[in-house]
Order: structure tokens, then sequence, then C-alpha cells
């Protein structure tokens, strides 16, 4: 392998380009301290090399091996979303900003990013804080695109305690959700939640961006409306893409008055940082001084790709029964991640490698297509210009770099640029960059 000090950090600088650090670091859970020994120091306290224990020796590896593996995803695991307040690492503004909208505004909130950014986890970690100062809180995600108002809406009613309507019995409650029948709208809903007095009732809609049929826009749109209308105690907290925000108040514009959006800033080094300091605690492994800039770079700014290459790396340290995580190790792991997320994107894994090996000059236009991507959120001609240097000469340039790549993007809704078809796929650029100039083959399972 060619030297990688240059690597480290390399595009961590992206990281204050999209937004000066304003989060605290969460606190870490110290409840739950971690026993798990790394199992290079199981066999190294051994006093043997591994090659030479015995079959129980070997036996008691593979179990700690195992426990080791479980232990780092449960840490770093990147498929799942944080489960509660604990694991929410380094979001306090968004935070602060949701509580402001909902319980001192008494607002409805849109949570947006791209896939990974960390939405359905920010939801969740500020669900539980909610759910501490009393509110209930109801989460659903809408997994049917087709679903009608009433399919997506129907699942909360069974989850909000009878008694939050002080003035109906437990009986009047059933019996009014049963009169709304199958195929309620915005209007028959918002009169019934009106009901509710003083109980604050905050209900999460996941995934909102599936939600397809424009006239069930509307009528949610509507609905946020009248619960504002009514002075209604219920909150609709929308999990999705920025575009939702323009397609609500499309469908009612005075909803602009009355939702609160809150996009998500890119994950910080310091909360990458105690990500990382959690995986160590909890498995044994080390992830050292250089390696954590070269993740924290790579990631740039993406908690799932942070945890997925934190947890690549991690496990084929532990699988070679070592404690250390260098930029050596990482360089020798992280084609796993590359290969695991080429076998579902292999046309672009594709373009991606081919043009990555054209050579330094090639490199530096992908690595500005990714940055300009992750950045702006966006690719236009224009900013992509901007990046290579500015011009006539550099936006034609950045039209040819775009037209090069363009097996792999599709244009924005508005017409207006371009984006990755695959929202994770800028970190993979980037992957394919490092891997080209270190010469690091990436066999690929369907790579090819
Ligand atoms: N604030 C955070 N602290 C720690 N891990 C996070 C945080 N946000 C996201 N993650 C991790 O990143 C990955 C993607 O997060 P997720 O919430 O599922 O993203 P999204 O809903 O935007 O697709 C998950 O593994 C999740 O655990
Ligand atoms: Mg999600």
């Amino acid at each position: 392998m060619k030297g990688w000090k240059h690597l480290l950090g390399r595009y961590s600088w992206l990281l204050e380009i999209w937004s000066p650090r304003t989060c605290a670091v969460a606190d870490l859970d110290a409840s739950a301290p971690s026993d798990v020994t790394s199992p290079a120091r199981a066999a190294s306290s051994s006093g043997e090399p591994v090659a030479a224990l015995g079959a129980v020796h070997t036996a008691a590896i593979l179990g700690q091996q195992r426990r080791a593996r479980a232990a780092l995803a449960d840490a770093l695991g990147p498929s799942l979303p944080v489960q509660d307040r604990t694991q929410l690492l380094g979001r306090d503004t968004e935070i602060d900003c949701l509580f402001s909208a909902i319980f001192d505004l008494r607002e409805h909130a849109l949570i947006y990013g791209g896939r990974g950014a960390g939405k359905t986890s920010l939801a969740r970690g500020f669900g539980d804080y909610a759910d501490e100062r009393g509110a209930i809180v109801i989460y659903f995600s809408c997994d049917d695109s087709h679903a009608s108002f009433a399919e997506i809406f129907t699942p909360y009613l069974a989850f909000i305690p009878a008694n939050c309507f002080s003035n109906m019995s437990r009986g009047n409650v059933g019996g009014a959700i049963a009169s709304l029948g199958n195929d309620f709208g915005a209007r028959g809903l918002a009169a019934f939640l009106a009901n509710i007095d003083e109980q604050r009732v905050i209900l999460i809609i996941d995934e909102f961006d599936r939600v397809t049929d424009g006239a069930v826009r509307n009528e949610i749109a509507t609905f946020a409306k009248l619960l504002s209308d009514f002075r209604s105690s219920v909150h609709l907290l929308f999990v999705g893409i920025a575009r939702d925000a323009h397609d609500l108040i499309h469908g009612h514009a005075s909803l602009r008055r009355h939702l609160v959006a809150v996009g998500l800033r890119p994950f910080d080094r310091a909360s990458a940082n105690a990500l990382l300091d959690e995986g160590e605690r909890r498995t044994g492994l080390r992830y050292d001084a250089d390696a954590r800039a070269m993740l924290i770079g790579l990631a740039a700014g993406s908690p799932y790709h942070l945890r997925l290459f934190a947890f690549t790396a991690g496990a084929a340290a532990i699988a070679a029964a070592r404690d250390a995580i260098t930029p050596g190790l990482l360089m020798e792991a992280l084609p796993v991640a590359l290969e695991n997320w080429a076998f579902l994107n292999p046309t672009a894994a594709a373009l991606f490698r081919g043009k990555a090996e054209e050579g330094p000059a090639q490199r530096r236009r992908l690595e500005a297509i990714a940055t300009t991507a992750l950045v702006d959120g966006t690719l236009t001609v224009e900013a992509l210009g901007r990046r290579l240097g500015g011009g006539p000469v550099a936006e034609a340039e950045a039209a040819a770099a775009l037209e090069r790549l363009a097996d792999a993007l599709v244009p924005n809704d508005d017409e207006q640029g371009f984006r990755f078809e695959d929202a994770l796929a800028p970190q993979f650029l980037l992957l394919s960059c490092c891997f080209a100039e270190q010469s690091i083959s990436v066999s690929g399972r369907n790579a090819a």
C-alpha cells in the first residue's frame, strides 16, 4: 500500500463548510459498561500464538469473537436507528428546535435530510425526550405509498389513551373512533381529536416522502391546518425530505405559519468521535487517531457511513484477532463496504471505479462532484464549476464531468440540476477515489 498519511481527514473539511459546529456532545450512557475482552487480548493473554492453541482455546476465542461481533453490531451497526435519547449524539440544536416548535409555539414540525442522515434517529430521540416531559408520542412509518388518509392515521388511533379525552368515557372514545368509519378525512379526524384537552399528543409520521399521492398529501396538509385552527394539543411531526415542506405548504399556504422545518446538519467531528468512543467502550477495540481521522473524513458528515465504515473495520479487526484499528487495516477492510454497496448499485459502482482509475485529474473532478452533492444537496453545472475553480472553462469541465457520470445521476424534481440516484453514493465515490489512488482493487461480487 502507498503512504496513506495524505488521506487523513481528507474530506473532513466538508464538516466545516456545511455549518459551524454549535452542538455539544450528548453525554454517553456510562451506566452500561462492557466487560467484553477483545479477541486479540484473549489470544495474547494466553501467551500463545493463535495457531498453536488447542481446540478448547480456539472454541473460547471463537466465542469471544462472536460476543465481540455482537457488541460491535450493537454499538456501531449501521442499519438500526438509535432507539432512545441516550444513544442520540450531537443533535442538541435540532432537539431544541423541535421542543420550541411543538411545546412552546404549539406548531407542527418536519425533520428533513438525506438517507442515512439520522432523521429517524432524531425523531425517536426527540420522542423519548417528549415522553419524559409527559407527552404521548406515537410513531408510525408510511410503508405503503398508496395508503389513503384514513389508512395512514388509523394505526395511531389505537394508541391514544382514552384518558386523554377528559370529557369522554372510554366507551365513548371507542364508539367515536368506530363512527369515524374506514374512510374518514381530515375534518372528521381533526374534530374527533379536538376532544383532547390538555394532554400533549405527538404523532410522528416517518417516511412521509413515500406518500406520493397528491390528494392524500393535500388532505394531510388540511389536517395539520385544522389541528392548528382548533388550537389542538395534537401535533404532527413529519419525517421526510425538504420537498415535503413545500408540498405541505402548497397543500395549504397558511400552514407556512404553523410548520417548523428542521434540517439535519452533518454529524460533526465531536459526535463522530463520541460514537467511536462508545464503540471502543463496548467492544474493547481501539480506533487509533489516524484511523479516526480517516473514518470521519470518508464519512463526510453522515452517521450512517461512519457507522458502516467503523463497523466494517471493527469486524475485520475481530476476525483477524487484532485490537487496534489503524489506517492500514481500514484500507484492507473498507473494500468490503464498497463491495456490498456495489452489489446493490452495480452500474454506479462500476462507473465510479472506472472513472476513478483514469488518473488524478479525473479523481479531482469526481471528488468535486461528491463534495458538491454533499454540501449543496444538488449538482448543477454552476455549483460544480465554482468548485472546480470558476469561470467558463471550469463550467465546461463541470458539464463534461457530470455528463460522464450521467448513469449514476437523476434530474432533480424541479429540473434544476441533478442528484445521485442513490443518495448514499457520494461517500462511496470518495472511497472509490481513495482506493484508486492507493491502487487497491475492489474485486466485487458484482461490481465489475
Ligand atoms: N445522532 C446520532 N447519534 C448516533 N448515531 C446516529 C445518529 N443519527 C443517526 N445515527 C445512526 O446512523 C444510521 C442512520 O440513521 P437513521 O436515523 O436510520 O437515518 P435516516 O432515517 O435519515 O435514514 C443509523 O445506524 C443510526 O443509528
Ligand atoms: Mg429513516
